[in-house]
């Protein structure tokens, strides 16, 4: 990228110090503990990069405010937040499946993200973005699919921790979706899903449930490669997972026709 601004230089830097500390301990996970239920994980490598990437960023900018998943929010004197989920994909990761990554967004003034960075250290695959200059992974411009329908569409979508009375129903729109495309894969990192999409490999990706540590940085990375991200009525909702839907553009409101459906409707009264 040209012009790369010293904030997105810091933020790959230190993206992949913390990719380095994940690599450390994948494929020798000895202790996994559980959070919110039994499939709710997380392990010391969560715990040691959410660490470093805190220190890191408060030394070098003392007075930016930071949200990371497992500290919760320090609140400082200033318009830069940066979003952190120090390790996203952590079940894979405690399966020795290297589908999982680093994310980190930086906000200003609560409205826009303006650069970020999802780094998948297993693959040395770094995607980053600033605001109006582009998408890129590792040095390579991306750009989303052009596909402009559902029956030419590979979907990726996931599935929270919490089983709650939407678990069913989202089981039908993933039959739904299934039905009228390529498929639909389940990764279990929705930073890359959102990358994937940005690079092509995907052409939307929806998900509910989701924080603002997931989606943060990619959604950056999405609108930057020409996508699209949204709520799940077409609404933009700036920073929240709670019903994300992001396309290459073309097949946005053709998954939104979906989404809304009558019988969907419990997803729009909570
Ligand atoms: C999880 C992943 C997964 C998504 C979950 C997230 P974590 O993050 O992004 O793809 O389906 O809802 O919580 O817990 O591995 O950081
Ligand atoms: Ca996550
Ligand atoms: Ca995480």
């Amino acid at each position: 990228m040209k012009n790369q601004s010293e904030l997105l230089e810091f933020a790959i830097k230190i993206a992949k110090e913390a990719g380095f500390i994940h690599m450390k301990y994948f494929g020798n996970i000895n202790s996994i503990e559980k959070k919110s239920t039994n499939i709710d994980l997380v392990t010391k490598a969560d715990l040691e990069t959410e660490k470093y990437l805190i220190n890191q960023i408060s030394k070098k900018y003392p007075t930016h405010s930071i949200l990371a998943e497992e500290s919760g929010e320090l609140i400082k004197d200033s318009k830069y937040t940066w979003v952190i989920d120090p390790l996203d994909g952590t079940t894979n990761f405690a399966h020795n499946l290297p589908i999982f990554a680093v994310s980190i967004g930086l906000i200003k003034n609560n409205t826009d993200t303006i650069c970020s960075v999802v780094y998948n250290p297993a693959a040395d695959k770094c995607f980053y973005a600033e605001q109006n200059k582009g998408a890129f992974l590792n040095n390579n411009k991306i750009n989303c699919t052009s596909s402009n329908t559902l029956t030419d569409s590979l979907l990726a979508t996931g599935f929270p921790y919490l089983h709650d009375k939407r678990y069913d129903i989202s089981f039908k729109i993933f039959k739904d979706f299934y039905d009228k495309t390529r498929g639909i894969r389940r990764l279990g990192a929705a930073s890359l899903d959102l990358c994937f999409v940005a690079m092509g490999r995907f052409d939307g990706f929806y998900e509910y449930e989701l924080k603002p540590w997931d989606i943060c940085a990619g959604t950056l990375i999405v609108n930057e490669s020409g996508g699209n991200v949204t709520d799940w009525d077409g609404e933009i909702v700036p920073f929240s997972g709670s019903r994300i839907l992001a396309t290459n553009s073309k097949i946005h409101s053709k998954m939104i026709e979906i989404l809304t459906k009558k019988e969907y409707q419990l997803f729009f009264n909570v």
